[in-house]
């Protein structure tokens, strides 16, 4: 059975009730439903949030020595956490994909949310598209991003 890392940062455990006209009416265990039904045969989904920095970076880390895949929206540390950009380095340097997933389009939004530290060092980056883009993200490692 493989695994797909799904890494939430901080405040996306409020999805649900935080600004719904900005993020949908659906909490993260909907998130879990949508992409255990997404998710190719015998692929294990194991969705985490956590609005600890340090928690995040470690799960990065757990990733590389498992070598497992991950779909992660950085949330607001998108813009700022170069931890995180290190620990993002380190598991697609281990040629293991690593996607940066947004629900909302940052590029429609502040301009301060116009810049992420993580792309330059992800696989690929889908925003946009509500829970889909996580639903695209496991498709693209389904097919065999970044390997
Ligand atoms: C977000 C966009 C970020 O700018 C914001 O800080 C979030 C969520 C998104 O999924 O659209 O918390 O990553």
């Amino acid at each position: 059975m493989s695994r797909v890392l799904v890494l939430n940062g901080p405040n996306l455990g409020r999805l649900g009730s935080r600004e719904p006209d900005v993020y949908g009416a659906q909490d993260l265990s909907a998130l879990r439903v949508r992409l255990v039904e997404n998710a190719p045969e015998g692929t294990e989904i194991d969705l985490r949030q956590t609005d600890d920095e340090a928690e995040l970076i470690h799960w990065l880390h757990e990733a590389v020595d498992a070598k497992t895949p991950v779909i992660m929206n950085p949330a607001a540390f998108t813009h700022y956490s170069y931890a995180l950009r290190d620990a993002s380095k380190m598991v697609t340097d281990a040629g293991i994909p690593l996607i940066e997933v947004h629900i909302s389009n940052p590029h429609a939004r502040e301009s301060f949310r116009h810049n992420s530290v993580i792309s330059a060092v992800a696989t690929g980056v889908i925003a946009g598209f509500g829970f889909d883009s996580y639903v695209l993200a496991l498709a693209a490692i389904g097919r065999g991003a970044g390997l």
